[in-house]
């Protein structure tokens, strides 16, 4: 949003007085330890920009307290698992090779927001030394909070956030929802048996830049914001309130991971099962790709009613290639494979809204791609609406890449079957 737009929408500006204001009223005060996500857009026109805002912010907890934020560089990790946007393969190892190391002092944050990066600056601020995920502390705790920063398990025990836990600090979603609430990281190295991944970064060692690799969970905030609402409603621990315009939240940190890591525990427990589908699921996937082409293809420039009718056809046809995806009972999605002439695409994988941002779409298509290792073909594909973000997302966290845009509206992504594994 510009500037101008923002204070077309403020009715009064935002200074110095009411935004210390602002936070008092949801509960903060002096000797808390607050670690804050925020966006400064959302607050409304500030006068004196976002160095108000941190000024306020350690006004409020005053020399007893600390104020922490992230200043990850997200830029500095591995090509290969960039999908907003991705970068072409051939990109990826000169990126390896040349991507210059994390320095605690110079390296920017990226997409942490304004308010974060002049925290970084601010004077008396330190920083964790984790080349993705570091943070930034101010205040009476802060070489504490910094102090130590493991490479792996980056969002863990061993890293600010583990020490933000013991010390009991708050959280404020400023303007930002739970999907920015990074501590709820921290569960999910406290569940058993995490997705590890291979992770990446450029560090620097004895004053050489170095590509190095380490293991790490594989994090996923996808169901941050359904637990949150879920935390609201069973819990009486969160303080609603505003920042100028900006809606916010003030949480304990210590309760919200507690939380979390029951919930993934739970969610974990739930098993998928998956079913050959019959006359009775026709209907079903008919509507769910009527409603996927209404949603991303520009029916306008197609013959709409010919492309369903086909479709119509399609799924009666074949319906013994669809897969019914079932969760306790209960229809989770589906998907179909269609094999032909030695290739083997994923077509209509669905997974309803309702049972979206709970991992079962990342854990149906690893189940697709299982099944499909069987037929010791070399490669999968799928056709993909350009604009369907969500699955594109879903589709690189299982190692698809895009390997062809095509017209205004698909892409063909592909996966290597790596058949020994
Ligand atoms: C990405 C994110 C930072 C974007 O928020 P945003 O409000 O658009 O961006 P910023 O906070 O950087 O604020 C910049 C905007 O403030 C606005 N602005 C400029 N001057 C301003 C003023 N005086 N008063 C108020 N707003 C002003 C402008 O719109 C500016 O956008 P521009 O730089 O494109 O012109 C935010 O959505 C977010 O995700 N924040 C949380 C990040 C985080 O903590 N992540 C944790 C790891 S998941």
């Amino acid at each position: 949003m510009s500037e101008f737009d923002i204070i077309k929408k403020t009715k009064f500006p935002n200074t110095i007085h009411t935004i210390k204001r602002d936070l008092r009223k949801m509960g903060l005060k002096e000797g808390d330890i607050v670690l804050v996500h925020s966006s400064m857009s959302r607050i409304g026109w500030v006068c004196g920009d976002e160095l108000t805002v941190v000024q306020a912010l350690l006004e409020v907890v005053g020399e007893e307290g600390t104020i922490v934020m992230p200043a990850h560089t997200g830029g500095n990790t591995n090509p290969d698992d960039w999908s907003h946007p991705p970068v072409p393969d051939t990109w990826r190892e000169p990126i390896r090779l040349t991507m210059p190391s994390f320095d605690v002092k110079n390296t920017p944050t990226r997409g942490m927001g304004k308010i974060a990066e002049c925290f970084r600056n601010y004077e008396g601020t330190v920083r964790s030394n984790h080349p993705q995920v570091s943070f930034c502390a101010n205040g009476k705790y802060k070489n504490e909070i910094v102090e130590k920063h493991d490479l792996s398990y980056a969002l863990g025990m061993n890293t600010p956030l583990g020490k933000l836990y013991e010390l009991n600090a708050k959280v404020l979603l400023l303007g930002v929802g739970y999907s920015n609430c990074t501590c709820m990281h921290v569960a999910e190295t406290l569940v058993n048996k995490p997705n590890m991944i291979k992770n990446g970064a450029s560090i620097n060692i004895n004053g050489e830049r170095q590509w190095v690799w380490f293991d790490d969970i594989d994090y996923n905030s996808d169901c941050f914001d359904e637990i949150g609402l879920l935390y609201e409603k069973k819990s009486n621990d969160v303080i609603y309130g505003n920042v100028g315009g900006a809606n916010c939240r003030v949480l304990n940190l210590k309760n919200i991971v507690n939380f979390t890591k029951d919930f993934l525990e739970e969610n974990n427990n739930l098993n998928l099962q998956f079913q050959n589908c019959d006359i009775e699921d026709e209907n079903k996937i008919y509507l769910k790709i009527k409603n996927k082409l209404e949603m991303y293809e520009d029916t306008d420039k197609i013959e709409y009613d010919k492309v369903l009718n086909w479709k119509k056809d399609n799924i009666e046809n074949n319906i013994n290639k669809y897969t019914k995806i079932v969760c306790n009972g209960r229809d989770v999605g589906y998907y179909s494979i269609k094999e032909e002439n030695n290739k083997v695409e994923i077509e209509n994988f669905f997974i309803d809204e309702e049972f979206q941002n709970r991992g079962f779409g990342k854990k149906a298509l690893n189940h697709c791609i299982e099944k499909i290792k069987e037929k010791n073909i070399p490669m999968v594909y799928s056709y993909l609406f350009t604009k369907d973000e969500r699955q594109i997302e879903l589709y690189t966290k299982c190692g698809f890449t895009v390997r062809e845009v095509i017209g205004d509206s698909r892409c063909v992504m592909a996966k290597k079957i790596d058949n020994n594994c």
